[in-house]
């Protein structure tokens, strides 16, 4: 499935995961080749709106790269197992660096809308149950991954990088929850006294999978929209999808950033 010179190419390869909104990278790869989701055995088509649902392989900044345009959520029904799924073949590639986007609710006050923000922790409630022991029946590796790290360089490239003269990149901790629906402010309120800066839907369980393989990773989360008890109005798709498209730039320029600092192979 992969053409020839990405599979005999010594370049880095990079595994990046493009959320709400944030997949102009994809339109930046060069000589992609693109497979649907459900052309991957064991994927379902991805169904939410501002995702594609394709994975692309090809070269970004002079690096190899495979991305997931799109990814599924557990709010289109899928099992912890197969939310894992893209990932987790992404990860057999065996990639010098894995990056993760999202769309998110921000909770901490100090957020504005557009910022970015270093997911440094999580706390994982898709399915409602906490840690994702479960991603396939029977394996209890994810025991042993209560804890994961930013990997610091990317952190470092990402906050020089990211920041503009309006747009903050700040370090958070992240909540996942199973959705599609928005929280309600009583949710919001009770989510930043757990600690969490930011709620969204998905990013936790790759964050598991790729630094449970021992993979350097970052995960960067677009502040869509503010998920504060007395935000404006309410969160809708549309305003998420504005928001995360001007800061798909700045994405692709940490991306870039990232594919530069890889040592040779
Ligand atoms: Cl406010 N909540 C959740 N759960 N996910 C989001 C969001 C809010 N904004 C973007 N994604």
């Amino acid at each position: 499935m992969a053409p020839d010179w990405f599979a005999s190419s010594d370049a880095p390869l990079m595994a990046v995961v493009l959320g709400s909104g944030l997949g102009g990278l994809a339109d930046s790869i060069e000589a992609a080749t693109a497979i649907p989701f459900d052309e991957v055995p064991g994927l379902p088509a991805a169904t939410a709106s501002g995702h594609r649902g394709e994975f692309l392989l090809g070269r970004f900044a002079g690096a190899r790269i495979v991305a997931m345009a799109g990814r599924l959520h557990a709010y289109e029904g899928h099992d912890a197992a197969t939310l894992g799924r893209g990932m987790a073949l992404m990860a057999g590639l065996a990639p010098d660096a894995v990056i993760l986007s999202c769309a998110a609710g921000g909770l901490n006050p100090r957020y504005q809308t557009g910022d970015l923000v270093i997911v440094d922790d999580h706390i994982h409630l898709i399915h409602g149950q906490m840690g994702i022991a479960a991603l396939t029946p029977g394996d209890d590796s994810g025991l042993r991954c209560g804890r994961w790290t930013c990997d610091a360089t990317f952190a470092d490239i990402a906050e020089r990088i990211g920041r503009t003269d309006t747009a903050r990149v700040h370090r958070g901790t992240y909540l996942a929850v199973s959705g599609p629906n928005y929280e309600t402010r009583a949710e919001c309120r009770m989510m930043r006294n757990w600690g969490a800066d930011l709620v969204g839907m998905s990013t936790v369980p790759e964050v598991v999978l790729s630094s449970r393989m021992g993979l350097r990773t970052i995960a960067i989360a677009v502040v869509t929209n503010m998920a504060v008890p007395d935000a404006p109005i309410a969160a809708s798709h549309d305003d998420v999808l504005t928001v995360s498209s001007d800061a798909g730039t700045r994405l692709q320029e940490i991306v870039a950033a990232i594919a530069e600092s890889l040592p040779p192979q």
